[in-house]
C-alpha cells in the first residue's frame, strides 16, 4: 500500500475520532485565514490583492494596554465594565472566542476568586468555571460553607485562548486593566488565585504555585488593598488527585481568614 495515498472515509473518521479522544477541539491550518473578510458580502469585500495575504498579526495593530486602562477606568459599575469589555477589540483572543466570559457570582461578595482563562464549556456558556474544574471548585467552596452567592469569580483573561493554551504575556497585559477594575469594583476583603497563571500575574512573582500556595500576603491591586492567597487550580487537582490534601489545607486557611475578617469588622 503506498504510504501517501489519500485516506478513505472510514480512515478519515477514525483519524478524527483519534484527534477528538486526544482532546483536539479546534482545527487550525498552516497559515492564518481572515474569516472576517471571507464572511463579508461580496460587494463590500476589498478587491483581491495580487500579493499573497500577509499573515495576521498576533495582536490587533492598535493593541495597547494603556487604551485598556483608560477604558477600564471609565467603568463606574460592573454593568458598565461588562459593556466596555464586550466592545473592546484590542485583544486577539476575542477573534477566536465565542463570547466574553465576564464573571460569575455575587459582585458584592467579600471573597473573590481569580482563575486562568475560560475553557470550552465557559466559552459556550459565557461564565467562568462551569466545566469539570468548575464543578470541583463548587465542591471545594461547599466544603467550607461557600457557594456562588458568596463569591465573585473571574479569570485573568475573559476570552478563551484557542485550544486552551495559556494566555500569552501580551494578552494578559491587555486584559489586566479589566481584571484590576473588576477587583476595584468588587473591593473584596479576601482574594484567592487559582493556579500558576493568576498567581504570577497578581502577586507579581516568578515563583511557581507550589511555592506560593497557602501563604497570605497583602496585595495592592489598582486602588484596592486585599488579603490574598494562592491555591492549586481545580483542573490540576483533577489531574493530580494526591494534591487535593494541599488544596484542602488552603480551603481551611481561607475559612479562617474569612472568620478573622468578620471578627475584625464586627
Ligand atoms: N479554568 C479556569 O482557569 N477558568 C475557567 O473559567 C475554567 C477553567
Amino acid at each position: 500500500m503506498p504510504a501517501n495515498r489519500p485516506l478513505n472515509d472510514a480512515e478519515l473518521l477514525a483519524a478524527l475520532d483519534w484527534y477528538r479522544a486526544a482532546g483536539v477541539d479546534l482545527a487550525v491550518g498552516e497559515s492564518p485565514v481572515n474569516r472576517f473578510a471571507s464572511a463579508m458580502p461580496e460587494r463590500t469585500r476589498p478587491a483581491a490583492s495580487p500579493v499573497a495575504e500577509a499573515p495576521a498579526p498576533a495582536l490587533p495593530a492598535n493593541a495597547d494596554p494603556a487604551e485598556a486602562r483608560a477604558l477600564a477606568a471609565k467603568a463606574q459599575t460592573m454593568d458598565e465594565l461588562r459593556a466596555i469589555m464586550d466592545g473592546y477589540d484590542g485583544c486577539g483572543l476575542k477573534l477566536r472566542a465565542t463570547q466574553l466570559c465576564f464573571a460569575d457570582g455575587n459582585p458584592e461578595a467579600e471573597i473573590m476568586l481569580v482563575g486562568e482563562a475560560p475553557g470550552s464549556e465557559e466559552d459556550l456558556q459565557g461564565k467562568p468555571f462551569v466545566g469539570r474544574a468548575g464543578k470541583l471548585l463548587d465542591r471545594m467552596l461547599g466544603a467550607i460553607g461557600l457557594d456562588r452567592t458568596k463569591v465573585f469569580i473571574v479569570n485573568t483573561v475573559p476570552w478563551r485562548p484557542p485550544g486552551n493554551r495559556e494566555p500569552s504575556p501580551e494578552e494578559m497585559a491587555l486584559c489586566q486593566p479589566f481584571l484590576i477594575r473588576q477587583i476595584e469594583l468588587v473591593a473584596p476583603r479576601v482574594l484567592v488565585t487559582l493556579g500558576n497563571v493568576p498567581t504570577k500575574a497578581l502577586f507579581s512573582t516568578t515563583q511557581g504555585i507550589t511555592r506560593m500556595r497557602g501563604q497570605w500576603k497583602e496585595l495592592t491591586l489598582g486602588g484596592h488593598k486585599v488579603r490574598a492567597m494562592a491555591t492549586l487550580h481545580p483542573a490540576y487537582l483533577l489531574r493530580q488527585p494526591a494534591t487535593k490534601q494541599l488544596a484542602w489545607r488552603d480551603m481551611l486557611s481561607l475559612k479562617q481568614a474569612i472568620a478573622a475578617e468578620k471578627t475584625a469588622t464586627g
